[in-house]
């Protein structure tokens, strides 16, 4: 039946010939020209630009953008462990070492600006090992590192997506703020884990709850709401941070913060990575789509925002205070695993930015103590 549809539409194009997805030149029909929103500009080099890559046979893992071309290992070559320094290995890849001195695989970075207490600082997830680690911008060294025992940081734990809130008088917080990190477990138990980063202490909440196989995260501009995802589905959630900061000497925590989940719906498709803005839009990167949509607490709603054929696997994405929105793209079905064995991308890779809507700019609330 599939078969004798196709065919017969088939002969339809074959007989008209007059238009083909190729050439729309001479339709009277309007054409998806497969654009929408704002314009989107593509950026070779601005500020620092940092690069990560999940451990293979990288030189380094944590890289910066020296010129529209070339990057170099950030902090210093020194400073991530060279190929033959891994002596572990997972799938083929070579990855862990027993030398603690330097990075091994960084999964994801986020930067916070300076403050009182901090310089502006990159910090590090490093999933070749339980750490995060906080490099300063100022001086480029690491000058806090945060470990995980095995309670919090299980052995199939990995540690995807992080954001900070850096108020001193957070519940829950002994002065100097908080981490949240996702764990995105695709074996075992993902999660959410909380560092409180004035005694270092850790802990686990909603572990192994629906929500969060496998999540993405996001802050409101208060800091009062965590919005998340699980990568292989579409629907978008949120829990209130409190919930996440509740310790486990509080026997309902958990219980608690099961309950206090709220789905925000549908979006219509997976999410790779999320980024807020001062108005409190949530942009969610929309890999099968080649687009960025964002869902807007006001209205309850997540709204298609731009769509380029050059967003090919939107992987990150930061709000500046600039008032663009940078994403990087990372052209995943284009590498050889997926790709027939042939490496389609194209070098070097690029940024991409467009403006945010009703003059949105960073969220700078979080990090100003
Ligand atoms: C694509 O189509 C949209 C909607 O009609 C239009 O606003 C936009 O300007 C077009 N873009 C280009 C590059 O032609
Ligand atoms: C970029 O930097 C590399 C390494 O320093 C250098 O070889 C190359 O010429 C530079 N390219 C440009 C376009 O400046
Ligand atoms: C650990 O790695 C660093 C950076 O490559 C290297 O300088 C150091 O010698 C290594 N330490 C050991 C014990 O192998
Ligand atoms: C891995 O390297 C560390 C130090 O570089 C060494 O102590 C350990 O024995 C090595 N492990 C294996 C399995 O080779
Ligand atoms: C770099 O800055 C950090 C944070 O301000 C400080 O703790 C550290 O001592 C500095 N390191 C170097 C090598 O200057
Ligand atoms: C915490 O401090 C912030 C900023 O100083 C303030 O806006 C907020 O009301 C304080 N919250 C509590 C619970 O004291
Ligand atoms: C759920 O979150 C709200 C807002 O923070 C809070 O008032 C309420 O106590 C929470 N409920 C539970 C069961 O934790």
């Amino acid at each position: 039946m599939t078969n004798t549809l196709l065919c017969s539409l088939l002969t339809i194009s074959l007989v008209t010939g007059q238009v083909t997805f190729q050439n729309s030149a001479g339709t009277r029909l309007r054409v998806d020209n497969g654009t929408h929103g704002p314009p989107m500009e593509e950026v070779h080099y601005y500020g620092r630009i940092f690069t990560t890559y999940t451990r293979g046979s990288y030189d380094y893992t944590l890289g910066v953008v020296i010129n529209e071309t070339a990057e170099e290992p950030y902090p210093s070559a020194e400073l991530n462990l060279p190929p033959n320094q891994l002596n572990t290995s997972w799938k083929g890849i070579p990855f862990g070492s027993g030398n603690d001195s330097a990075l091994i695989s960084v999964q994801a970075i986020y930067m916070t600006s300076s403050n009182s207490q901090r310089p502006e600082t990159l910090w590090a997830i490093d999933t070749g090992r339980p750490t995060l680690v906080a490099i300063s911008l100022a001086n480029n060294s690491i000058y806090q590192i945060y470990t995980f025992p095995a309670s919090v940081h299980y052995p199939d734990s990995y540690l995807n997506d992080l954001r900070f809130d850096f108020k001193p008088n957070l519940s829950d917080t002994s002065g100097a703020g908080i981490a949240y990190l996702v764990d995105s477990s695709n074996e075992g138990r993902p999660g959410f884990i909380m560092v409180d980063l004035d005694t270092g202490e850790s802990w686990r909440r909603l572990t192994q709850d629906a929500s969060v196989l496998r999540g993405e995260n996001d802050l409101s501009p208060d800091g009062e709401r965590m919005y998340y995802s699980p990568l292989s589905t579409s629907t978008l959630y949120s829990i209130p941070t409190r919930n996440l900061r509740t310790r486990d000497s509080n026997p309902l925590a958990e219980i608690e913060a099961h309950a206090n989940v709220s789905s925000h719906g549908q979006r219509g498709g997976n999410a790779n990575g999320f980024e807020g803005d001062s108005n409190g839009l949530v942009y969610q990167l929309m890999p099968e789509q080649n687009a960025v949509y964002y869902f807007d607490p006001s209205d309850g709603l997540t709204h298609p925002f731009v769509r380029d054929p050059m967003i090919i696997w939107p992987d990150g994405a930061s709000v500046a205070d600039d008032g663009y929105i940078y994403m990087n793209i990372n052209q995943l079905p284009y590498q050889p695993d997926w790709n027939d064995e042939i490496d389609g991308r194209a070098y070097p890779g690029a940024v991409l930015r467009c403006k945010v809507p009703g003059d949105g700019t960073k969220i700078t609330g979080l990090y100003d103590y």
